[in-house]
């Protein structure tokens, strides 16, 4: 670790207050690249390093949950060749990290509409969940193929054939009906939103669940983030008064 990664990670622990839950929207593969006159391609590969980064910043600061935008359901309108270059990369860093992530500790969960996968991406993500089951140090949340719009609908649906078939009564439904019916059933809501790349919207993720979550927008491209950016953003959270509609204490 570099030295101001350390400093950080000793103010951070003075400090004491760590996000449960970060969660990241991970943006500026394409304009990285670009820069370096590189295809979008050549910077989406880069974006590997920095997701082992701040995985490790997450397992050394403490964190419980990391929630990642890996692709979204409006992202398969992109040209083809990028689409197929981003499921190519996905198998690639199951293959490469698997065996590291059970190591350390982390379980991974992948949600989204998985059903668009193809049959050799479907099988990476099969076996990384299968791999690292049971990690109890920190749960890993890839989002692919996934919205937001589109998990809450989900959720009405199940809520609906709850109904439907008299399981539950349109009187019992609250917050946590729905909370329950969500990919993150199992986590706390994020603490902690931060988008790279300077881009100042949510892009449909996490809709529900990031109501009170503090929100970080970092200049970074995706592929420049890292253990110290991370660790700047939890920082930064920690200076934050969090009030949830109440008055400071
Ligand atoms: C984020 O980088 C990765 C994905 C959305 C898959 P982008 O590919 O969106 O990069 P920019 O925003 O065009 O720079
Ligand atoms: C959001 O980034 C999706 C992911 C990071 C996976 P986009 O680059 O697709 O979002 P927009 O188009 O800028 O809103
Ligand atoms: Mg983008």
């Amino acid at each position: 670790m570099t030295d101001t990664a350390s400093d950080l990670l000793a103010r951070i622990r003075v400090h004491g207050a760590v996000p449960r839950h970060i969660a990241i929207i991970m943006d500026g593969n394409g304009r990285w690249a670009r820069e370096r006159h590189m295809p979008r391609a050549f910077g989406h590969r880069s974006g590997m390093k920095a997701v082992r980064a701040v995985v490790e910043a997450s397992l050394e600061a403490g964190v419980e949950w990391l929630s990642l935008f890996a692709f979204s359901q409006e992202n398969w309108q992109r040209p083809e060749t990028e689409v197929s270059a981003l499921m190519a990369l996905l198998e690639e860093y199951i293959a490469r990290e698997a065996a590291e992530l059970r190591q350390q500790g982390v379980c991974v969960h992948v949600h989204g509409d998985l059903s668009r996968l193809s049959p050799p991406a479907a099988a990476a993500v099969e076996r990384v969940r299968r791999e690292t089951a049971g990690g109890d140090r920190l749960g890993l949340n890839l989002f692919i193929s996934y919205g937001g719009r589109a998990e809450l609908v989900r959720a009405a649906r199940m809520l609906a054939e709850d109904v439907q078939a008299g399981r539950l009564s349109p009187e019992d439904i609250d917050e946590q009906s729905i909370h329950r019916r969500l990919y993150t059933a199992e986590c706390p809501d994020p603490d902690l939103l931060i988008r790279t790349s300077g881009e100042q919207r949510l892009s449909n993720f996490l809709l529900w669940q990031v109501a009170y979550a503090e929100l970080y927008i970092s200049s970074a491209l995706w592929p420049d983030f890292d253990r110290v950016a991370l660790y700047e953003a939890i920082c930064d959270f920690q200076r934050r008064d969090r009030r949830f509609g109440k008055v400071s204490t």
